[in-house]
């Protein structure tokens, strides 16, 4: 199977994964990026069976709404049952890089409001540690420079997404050459540098399942 085979079977899984639990008054929690794309595709069918969904960027909004989903602030619900999302990578332990889709800081409010945080990853992204794919960070624009010479202090070297503005008005730093030993240790280290609004270390708040696509079919994997 190609990679978009997996991501398609990945969401396929995470559809029958949360059908069982839809009732009229559930509010989903959505992801960014093309496997959470396809995800969002998959839920059109069912879009009598719940409420709606709060989305983790403009763009899944807009998909969203495309398929006659409501797509409410999340101010104005509660917990959400359940997040879904894709990752850039991905460990034992569930913990990810997020935000090659420069979604991380919305991804992270709207996972940390979830009661159930499903990840949906190709085999690509299983990794045994994080750091290859280069993690970004969300900065607010006057203090770039200043978190950037931070970073170097970490040993990271930090590259500036041009051109790139979040949905937040920020910016994006990305670390490259940097291999993290303790993804829990590294968030709280680099969430304390004034000027980041988070990073896409998904450590403390990782996932609770993971549904893999590999050759073999999709896997699924938790932390307990
Ligand atoms: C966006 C994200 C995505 O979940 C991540 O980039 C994976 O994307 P894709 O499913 O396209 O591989 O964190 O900010």
């Amino acid at each position: 199977m190609t990679q978009d085979e997996l991501k398609a079977a990945v969401a396929d899984k995470a559809i029958r994964e949360i059908e069982p639990w839809l009732e009229k008054d559930t509010v989903l929690g959505i992801g960014t990026g093309s496997t959470a794309n396809l995800f969002i595709d998959r839920l059109k069918p069912l879009r009598d069976q719940f409420r709606g969904a709060v989305a983790s960027s403009e763009a899944s909004a807009q998909r969203l709404k495309s398929l006659g989903i409501d797509v409410f602030d999340l101010n104005s619900v509660g917990t959400l049952p359940f997040y879904i999302d894709g990752a850039d990578e991905v460990n034992a332990n569930l913990q990810m890089i997020k935000g090659g889709g420069a979604a991380l800081t919305r991804e992270k409010i709207v996972a940390a409001c979830a009661e159930r945080f499903i990840c949906i990853a190709d085999q690509s992204k299983y990794v045994s540690q994080l750091g290859n794919f280069p993690l970004p960070i969300e900065v607010i624009p006057m203090a770039r420079s200043y978190v950037a010479r931070q970073l170097v202090g970490l040993g990271v070297e930090p590259v500036y997404r041009q051109g790139v503005v979040t949905d937040n008005g920020n910016q994006i730093i990305d670390c490259y050459e940097f291999m993290i030993d303790d993804p829990l240790a590294m968030e709280a280290r680099i969430n304390a540098i004034v000027g980041v609004v988070t990073s896409g270390l998904f450590a403390e708040r990782g996932a609770d399942v993971l549904l893999l696509g590999n050759q073999e079919g999709v896997e699924r994997i938790t932390t307990s």
